[in-house]
Parts: C-alpha cells; sequence; structure tokens
C-alpha cells in the first residue's frame, strides 16, 4: 500500500537524526516507490536556512548514511519535495507561519490538508511542541494529523504522565506515534511470527520449561558526541526503558487475538504491568550498573566515559545496566528475565536467548562435564538468525554427548533484509498503522518497573560508586554476580 500524498514536517530538522536515518530512511523509501509523488518534507528548526541549503543537507545526509542517491532524476524529484521553515519550538508565531506555509504547499503539492509532525527535538521540547501545535489548530482532524514523539517519552513515570496528559489535551490517542525504532527491526516484528505461526513452540514457552530469558543489547560505540543528551539520560532511560523492554514484552506476552494494534499493545501493556524488579527490598539483587573506563576497541584506544567532550569528569552516569525481572503470571512465575545492555562491549550484538530447564536426570558423559540445556537464541542484529543449541553424541564408541546448534539465517535464506526500521515505521505511521508504535500506558507501565531503580541511580553519589568496566570488555563484575549467585551466567557471545 502506498501512503496518501501528505506533508511531513520535521522539528529538529537541523539535527542528527533527520541527517542521518530520517531522510535516508525516506529516500530509500523513495527509490523502492513506496512513497506517494506527492509526499512532501518540511525541515523545521532555528536556524536561518533557504530550501537550497536545507536540500543540500538532506543530500549529503543520502550520500553519507544511505544507500547514495541512485539516480539524479530522482533525487531532482525528491528534492522538488524537500522544504524549510525556520521557527522557534515556544513562539507561537513560528506556528502560524508554518501552519500558513503548509496550506500553500497543500495548493501546490497536492497533500490535501494531510500531516505527520515529527518530533525529533530534545525530550524537553516534546510538551511544548504538542502544545503548540494543538493551539495552532494543526492537530485538530483525527484523521488528517498525526504526531511521531521520539523517545525517551518522559524522563521518568511522573514526567511521561504529564507528557501523556499534555499530549492528548491536543489530540487522541489514534493520533500519537510513539515511535521505538526497535520495533521497526525485521527479526523484531519476526518474533512474533516465530511465537505464534509456530505449534512447536509455544507449548514450552512457559515456566514449565524455561529455565531463564537473557536478553542482551551489546553496542560498541560510546557517546557518539552526545554527551549532553546522555548524560541526562544513562543506560536506563536510553536503551532499557524502551528498546529493551520492547523486546521483553514480545516475548513475554500472551497471543493477541488478532493482529491489529490494539489486540498486540493490549498484551505488551499486560504483561508489563505483571512486571517487577526481582527484588525490591534489595535492589543489589535487582539490578547493577556500570561504566566504562579507558581501554581497547579493535586495537585503537578508546577514552573513558568520562573523558569524552561533554561528560562530566566525575559522572556516575550508567553506561551499562544488567536488570534481573518476574513476571508475577501463570505463565512466567518464577522465571527470570535477565537483561543487559552496554556502550563499548566487544560487539555489537542483540540477542533475545530462551535457556530451556536441565534434562531431570543425565545419563551421558558430556564434554562439558555437565549437562548443557537446550537453548533457542533469537539474534535481532546483526547477523539476523535464529538458532537452537542442543546436544548430540560425538562420533566413536563411547556415549558422550556434545553441544551443537541448529542455525537459521536470514542473509542465507531470503539476503540481506533491507528494510530500515525507520522506512518501516515512517510508512506506517503515514499509513495510519500504530501496531509498531507504543501506546501511553504501555510507556507508563515500563517506567513504573523502572522507577525505583531510577530513584536509586539518580541520587547523588560519589563517583566511585559506580561499578566500572573496561572499554571493550564484557561486563563489570557485579554484574555476573547479579547471575552467579542464581548459579547462572550470561551468554558469551
Ligand atoms: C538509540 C540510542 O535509541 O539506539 C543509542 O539512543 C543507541 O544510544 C541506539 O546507540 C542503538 O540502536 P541500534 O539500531 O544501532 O541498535
Amino acid at each position: 500500500r502506498i501512503p496518501e500524498p501528505q506533508i511531513l514536517t520535521i522539528f529538529g530538522a537541523s539535527g542528527d537524526l533527520t541527517q542521518r536515518k530520517l531522510v535516508p530512511a525516506l529516500y530509500q523509501m523513495k527509490l523502492e516507490r513506496k512513497l506517494p509523488p506527492e509526499l512532501t518534507i518540511v525541515g523545521v528548526a532555528r536556524r536561518d536556512w533557504s530550501h537550497e541549503y536545507f536540500r543540500d543537507y538532506c543530500r549529503e545526509g543520502i550520500e553519507e548514511y544511505g544507500g547514495g542517491l541512485g539516480n539524479e532524476q530522482l533525487w531532482n524529484d525528491f528534492a522538488k519535495g524537500l522544504f524549510y521553515c525556520a521557527g522557534n519550538i515556544d513562539h507561537p508565531e513560528s506556528y502560524q507561519k508554518l501552519k500558513a506555509f503548509l496550506s500553500e504547499l497543500d495548493d501546490q503539492r497536492g497533500t490535501r490538508g494531510n500531516r505527520v509532525f515529527y518530533l525529533s527535538v530534545a525530550p524537553r521540547f516534546f510538551a511544548e511542541a504538542a502544545q503548540q501545535l494543538g493551539n495552532a489548530g494543526m492537530l485538530a482532524d483525527p484523521t488528517k494529523h498525526r504526531l511521531v514523539i521520539e523517545k525517551p517519552f518522559g524522563h521518568d513515570l511522573a514526567s511521561a504522565q504529564v507528557l501523556n496528559r499534555v499530549v492528548r489535551q491536543v489530540c487522541s490517542e489514534t493520533q500519537i506515534y510513539r515511535i521505538d525504532h526497535y520495533l521497526g527491526k525485521e527479526t523484531v516484528q519476526n518474533l512474533l511470527v516465530f511465537r505464534f505461526a509456530n505449534a512447536i513452540f509455544e507449548p514450552l514457552w512457559n515456566r514449565q520449561f524455561v529455565d531463564h530469558v537473557q536478553i542482551t543489547v551489546a553496542e560498541t560505540v560510546g557517546l557518539e558526541g552526545r554527551a549532553g543528551y546522555y548524560e541526562t539520560a544513562g543506560a536506563l532511560r536510553d536503551m532499557v526503558q524502551n528498546h529493551l523492554m520492547q523486546l521483553f514484552s514480545l516475548t513475554a506476552m500472551e497471543p493477541p487475538n488478532s493482529l491489529d494494534a490494539d489486540s498486540i499493545r493490549n498484551e505488551k501493556v499486560k504483561v508489563v504491568q505483571a512486571t517487577r524488579l526481582a527484588d525490591l527490598e534489595n535492589l543489589d539483587n535487582s539490578a547493577v550498573r556500570g561504566q566504562y573506563t579507558r581501554g581497547w576497541m579493535r586495537g585503537k584506544e578508546v577514552p573513558s566515559y568520562r573523558e569524552e567532550d561533554g561528560a562530566s569528569a566525575e559522572s556516575t552516569t550508567p553506561t551499562y545496566a544488567a536488570l534481573k525481572l518476574y513476571i508475577d503470571n501463570w505463565r512466567w512465575k518464577g522465571v527470570p528475565f535477565y537483561m543487559r545492555t552496554g556502550k563499548r562491549m566487544p560487539k555489537k550484538v542483540t540477542e533475545i536467548a530462551i535457556q530451556f530447564r536441565d534434562v531431570p536426570f543425565l545419563m551421558f558423559q558430556s564434554a562439558a562435564k555437565q549437562a548443557n540445556p537446550n537453548v533457542l537464541a533469537l539474534r535481532i542484529q546483526p547477523n539476523e538468525g535464529i538458532s537452537m543449541r542442543f546436544e548430540v553424541k560425538t562420533p566413536g564408541n563411547s556415549l558422550r554427548t556434545r553441544s551443537v546448534n541448529m542455525d537459521f539465517s536470514y542473509d542465507t535464506a531470503f539476503g540481506q533484509p533491507n528494510t530500515d526500521a525507520y522506512s518501516r515505521l515512517l510508512i506506517d505511521c503515514m499509513l495510519g498503522d500504530q501496531t509498531l508504535f507504543t501506546r501511553g500506558d504501555e510507556v507508563e507501565a515500563s517506567w513504573r518497573i523502572l522507577t525505583p531503580l531510577l530513584q536509586a541511580w539518580d541520587a547523588p553519589a560519589e563517583a566511585d560508586a559506580i561499578p566500572l568496566y573496561e572499554a571493550g570488555t564484557w561486563e563489570p563484575v557485579e554484574a555476573e554476580l547479579l547471575l552467579n549467585r542464581d548459579g547462572r551466567r550470561w551468554r558469551r557471545l
């Protein structure tokens, strides 16, 4: 399906996300002929740019971060739909000016009053921008006006509730698209297919057969010049509350009644509402944070977090977080869900691993001198795929066992997936499909789980209060202990 003609207005157009992700994603869709020819993109930011300057800025983004321009003719066609409108996020006049400009463009481009407003600005401006758009009457039509809000949505439960309230005063939930780009990733969506289009896994997907679940989102990158934002966020707000919680809820939720947006989102909310930190009395049994020190990545020395441009020399902002969660429901009672995410880890890898219970009694000699439980690993990135670990007999006279993997790789089966997460989500939003966007109650439910931790970790602390790990290594020892105490280990990836 091709979306209807519309104008996509990006607030924060001079920012990184616009140039690196949004515009290249839109252009890629243009190349794939998934966009309506009338699609018009309007960049809004404070700087006094001309349309031409904005077009060059977008072109650079496509050349540098996207797949290149393809052919010049196509670029010219795309560029004709790019406009810039300087404005201040807190000036009502800017919105009046924008409103007039958009209706001029409607006549010029045939976009019929359909609007998507994408807030790619610093999170502290989300409420202001939504309110101003509302006051200017730019969100008044629920069938034609949509609002996309980047993450993080709030910085704790109370602020997320306030933001939800403000945004719902100016438009209805059906107009709000809280974006989490992990939901646009191919393998994340495939979790639904894997779980609910196969008969053999779902019967095992519960406390009777699953020992525990590990969710890992390891990154090799460090701060990437984002200290201003990251110092106020840290790993919990930047990754856990959104990306990891999405992977978690899709893994743990009950089967939805259908694929429509609310059936899926209802199930996600339900499971998150039943989730809590493992030990609320003693948070050290529930979570561990960490921060990277100077170290080596691929033969190159990299600075410590505190040495990064813009980070405080005494910063206690976590760049790593590991959590242990329990879900109090019939399916999962007592099964720990461990999750971890960190920057400057040795490898970029995102994975969900379901570890099954041990066999009740092992008759064989195993090469590992112990039973190796079955593990089903869903690899989100890179090398998207699914692998199942099981035991086989090693060849020869003796009856010894060894673990092997049965592997499925997307690349081998289908070639490299070429739909980038942002492309998928932008198209869905233009089509009015909210399935892959986070609903307000879901966001609040996940902030609720993390609140005790946020409070503990945000409290002023001495710089040496935070466990450290060397850049280029896996977690701090404290995070190892979180699992070792339970007689388990993090997977070596
Ligand atoms: C973003 C975070 O949402 O996700 C970044 O703000 C992080 O800090 C990024 O690096 C990771 O995304 P991906 O798609 O590279 O796994």
